[in-house]
């Protein structure tokens, strides 16, 4: 049996192979730690969720959730495919408006965006801002008066459906004790709903919900939108709104490990449009927009961590720890949410697998552990080390630990590798340290303290 992801293949000198590309001549050419995209699985991701979403319902809409994974590149990616694009941060919007997204098809997240953040958007001509609080109503009614424009800005309301998909507990978001949303049980949506629409500025068009990320039960979809069509009928009787879009999240999961049974996208997003158009079909309410805004399932399998195996320890009759030149820093998720992956040594891609080892990152933490007992062939040193399905969530989440450099990313597509991200550089780390001058090793330290 192959261990490796089905777009993925093995080269006649043995070396895993993607998009056309020799991952070892990627790790001598860029260096590791290296994250790689495979640009034909993204636009592929892409383009089955537009179809398949379409194939489910009349009216629908793709954006892509930057924070899986935002870089300028991407963003030019997203639009030539289509796709609109949400953000949840003044970082993020910046990041997109400098790739030249258009801003009118950018969604604004964030459950507690400033005062400057929700000034740039307004600024920026952000299509839409996902509401995400009465504090937020407040904030926008007042910066929108004071802009004396005439526009309305468009807003989706989010809403907490209290739905609580199988997923890891920190990336359930859709249950009723949860910050984000206003909740539906116990009216708190529906005041948010009467506060917008007394609001002269803003332009209600719909609502917006993110149950959880990982999902891999579609079923938590159904269930949510019979709760949101209720919820549209009530609010509707009682203010007289009418929703025209309805933004459901993303969520979708992902294969990270031969376990995880899923649907692939085309046929998922199929059926998300499906169930939603069975909730509405019975319904006297004219069908809204069927937003998603999937992250990891359009990036996460399209990526892998290539990395070269340093120090290799063996304890008689315990373990092996491979030891590779990253870790905690470019992939957290282990430490975070427990998240198991999957490797093959890239150089020896068709050799058998032969032992149980424990892949160890490189910083200072026991628990920078990337993988636990996962079958490898032989380990060397210097052997490249591909972890799979690291597209979505590792960069983004990246840190300087240790002061470790951000690894570079690489898009690979049809044998060409380009640079996306630049490796960060040690002046990099440097370049924001100040240090006052009472610090300074000349000053004499009387001086500095009087
Ligand atoms: N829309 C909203 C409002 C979201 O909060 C998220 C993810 C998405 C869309 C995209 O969800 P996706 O399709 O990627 O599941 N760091 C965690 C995942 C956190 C997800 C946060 N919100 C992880 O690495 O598993």
């Amino acid at each position: 049996m192959r261990n490796i992801p089905e777009h993925f293949q093995i080269n006649s000198q043995g070396h895993l192979e993607v998009s056309g590309c020799d991952t070892i001549e990627l790790a001598r050419k860029f260096g590791t730690p290296l994250y790689v995209l495979d640009e034909t699985r993204i636009r592929q991701n892409c383009r089955d969720y537009v179809a398949g979403l379409a194939e489910g319902y009349p009216d629908t809409q793709v954006c892509y959730a930057g924070k899986a994974f935002l870089c300028r590149a991407i963003c030019c990616l997203m639009q030539q495919e289509g796709l609109g694009l949400d953000v949840v941060s003044g970082g993020e919007l910046f990041t997109a408006l400098k790739a030249g997204f258009p801003p009118e098809d950018i969604y604004f997240h964030g459950n507690n965006k400033s005062r400057q953040e929700l000034e740039f958007a307004l600024q920026s001509g952000v299509g839409c801002l996902v509401i995400d609080g009465l504090h937020e109503v407040e904030l926008l009614a007042g910066l929108t008066r004071a802009t004396g424009t005439e526009k309305r800005q468009r807003v989706l309301l989010r809403l907490a459906p209290g739905v609580e998909p199988h997923t890891h507990v920190y990336t359930q978001t859709g249950q009723e004790d949860s910050k984000f949303g206003l909740a539906i049980n116990g009216g708190q949506a529906l005041a948010g709903v009467k506060a917008v629409l007394n609001s002269p500025h803003l332009e209600l068009t719909g609502f917006h919900v993110h149950i959880g990320s990982q999902i891999l039960d579609l079923a938590s979809y159904g269930v949510t939108a019979g709760i949101l069509a209720r919820f549209l009928a009530e609010v509707r009787a009682e203010t007289g709104f009418t929703a025209k879009v309805l933004n459901l999240g993303g969520g979708l999961g992902i294969r990270y490990t031969r376990d995880d049974k899923l649907l692939p996208v085309r046929e998922a997003a199929g059926r998300i449009g499906q169930m939603v158009r069975e909730v509405f079909s019975p319904l006297d309410y004219p069908w809204p927009k069927l937003v998603l805004e999937p992250g990891r399932s359009i990036v996460g399998d399209a990526g892998v961590t290539l990395y070269t195996i340093g120090n290799i320890k063996t304890i008689p009759g315990i373990r092996k720890y491979v030891m590779v030149d990253g870790g905690m820093p470019d992939n957290p998720r282990v430490a975070l949410y427990q998240a198991v992956y999957e490797a093959v040594i890239a150089n020896k891609a068709g050799r058998p697998a032969k032992e149980a080892v424990t892949v160890a990152g490189k910083t200072c933490e026991s628990g920078d552990i990337l993988i636990r007992d996962i079958p490898l062939a032989v380990p060397e040193s210097g052997d490249i080390l591909a972890v799979f399905s690291t597209g979505a969530y590792t960069y983004s989440m990246a840190s300087n630990y240790n002061r470790l450099p951000r690894p570079a990313v690489v898009l690979v597509a049809n044998g060409q590798g380009d640079l996306i991200v630049a490796r960060e550089t040690y002046e990099q780390i440097v370049a924001n340290d100040l240090v006052p001058p009472r610090l300074c090793a000349e000053e004499p330290r009387e001086a500095a303290e009087g």
